[in-house]
């Protein structure tokens, strides 16, 4: 009954100086945008599993003091359904209707490009846990994101190939309606230049959730006869690209990034995905205890192991709520402030943001060995 009291009181003075009393008694919304349905929807089930598992226990260690009130988090998670449009109106509607004092999200850099210009008219804090595409966070200083750039990751998989696969020629298929596909194709295409490989075949299509047939793409790419496959898209494209691949014979070994996380790869891709080697944010393998912890901890609850969005969206989450709590405040620019300056430790590493917000960070490589995702190596930047 007091702490009622306590948080009617303080609403009160709020409202009294003009600022209004922005959220429920006690309360604050919290906001996210991922794709939970449409064709990368493992991404969006993975993402709120981390945010609500940080949430949980964001409350449970008590929350934050905002003006003496304790103050816990109610987490409101919209679905973009993979579409920038979707997304750009769930921001709308978490920022005005709900009130939230951040948002996580989103997953696509294609959505996070369409929310953020939102999120920084608003003075909202956004970060998207896994949106790798550099124009992301160029948006403004609002927008921060928890995993490294599609530079780095591209030159991570074309050193891979010269260096440890031993290929001088790679082909590249992807989509190019999406700026993380097309960006992290030129990312790779450069570094595997660079090295002194050669991209014999570089082949596009448009929008891959509705793309079904690329054997018109395979068809010039077998002709260009490469050693190695460079498909920089999502899981459920990439399954589908691969066996048409193979049924064509087109038997080179195949590699992406970190659209290609996902349980459903090999659901979906079977054999044909097999051998497959591609760059990610985080592996549960990862023998540092406090990783183990949390694989521990999101495996009781959700019954399968994290991949690197439900890691990362755990790490974002975490993040933003511990710069509201050091900040002790709901608003938008004090949040943010605390954001650039953290120093979060999280699972997939410790955080440091330089002036684009975006932090410097490791990738692993992972392959697919018998079905299963196995930890290769991580690359230091
Ligand atoms: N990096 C991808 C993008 O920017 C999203 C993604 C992250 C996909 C992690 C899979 C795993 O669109």
């Amino acid at each position: 009954m007091r702490r009622v009291l306590a948080i009617i009181l303080v609403c009160t003075l709020i409202a009294g100086v003009g600022v209004g009393c922005k959220a429920k008694a006690g309360v604050v919304n919290l906001g996210g945008i991922f794709p939970m349905t449409g064709a990368s929807a493992t991404f969006g089930t993975s993402s709120k599993n981390g945010v609500d598992m940080a949430v949980e226990e964001f409350n449970a260690a008590g929350g934050a003091t905002i003006g003496g009130v304790k103050t816990t988090v109610n987490y409101i998670n919209e679905d973009d359904t993979g579409l920038p449009e979707v997304g750009a109106s769930a921001a709308q509607m978490l920022i005005n209707q709900d009130k939230v004092i951040g948002i996580i999200g989103a997953v696509m850099s294609k959505v996070s490009l369409a929310i953020g210009p939102i999120a920084q008219a608003a003075g909202v804090p956004e970060i998207s846990p896994t949106s790798t595409n550099t124009k992301v966070t160029l948006v403004g200083d609002y927008i921060f994101r928890a995993c490294f750039i599609d530079p780095f990751q591209g030159t991570v998989m074309a050193n891979y190939a010269y260096n440890t696969l031993k290929v001088t020629t790679a082909a590249v298929l992807y989509d190019n309606g999406n700026d993380y596909n097309k960006g992290l194709a030129e990312n790779f295409k450069a570094s595997f230049e660079k090295l002194g490989g050669k991209v014999v075949a570089y082949e596009a299509f448009t929008d891959e959730a509705k793309t079904v047939d690329y054997k018109a793409q395979l068809t010039v790419i077998k002709a260009a006869n490469p050693a190695f496959l460079y498909l920089p898209n999502y899981y459920g494209s990439v399954a589908l690209q691969l066996k048409q691949a193979r049924e064509m014979g087109l038997n080179v070994p195949a590699g992406g990034g970190d659209g290609w996380d996902s349980p459903d790869l090999v659901k979906i891709g079977g054999a044909a995905v097999e051998g497959g080697v591609f760059s990610t944010h985080f592996s549960k393998d990862d023998p540092a205890p406090k990783v183990q912890t949390f694989v521990k901890a999101y495996t009781a609850k959700y019954n399968e192991p994290p991949d690197s969005m439900g890691a990362l969206a755990y790490d974002a989450a975490g993040l933003l709520l511990d710069a509201f709590k050091t900040c002790g405040s709901i608003k938008g620019s004090d949040i943010r402030d605390a954001m650039k300056n953290t120093t979060f430790s999280g699972i997939s590493g410790a955080y440091k943001f330089d002036e684009n917000r975006d932090p410097i960070k490791a990738a692993v490589i992972i392959k697919i060995v018998n079905g299963q995702q196995s930890f290769l190596t991580t690359v230091n930047p």
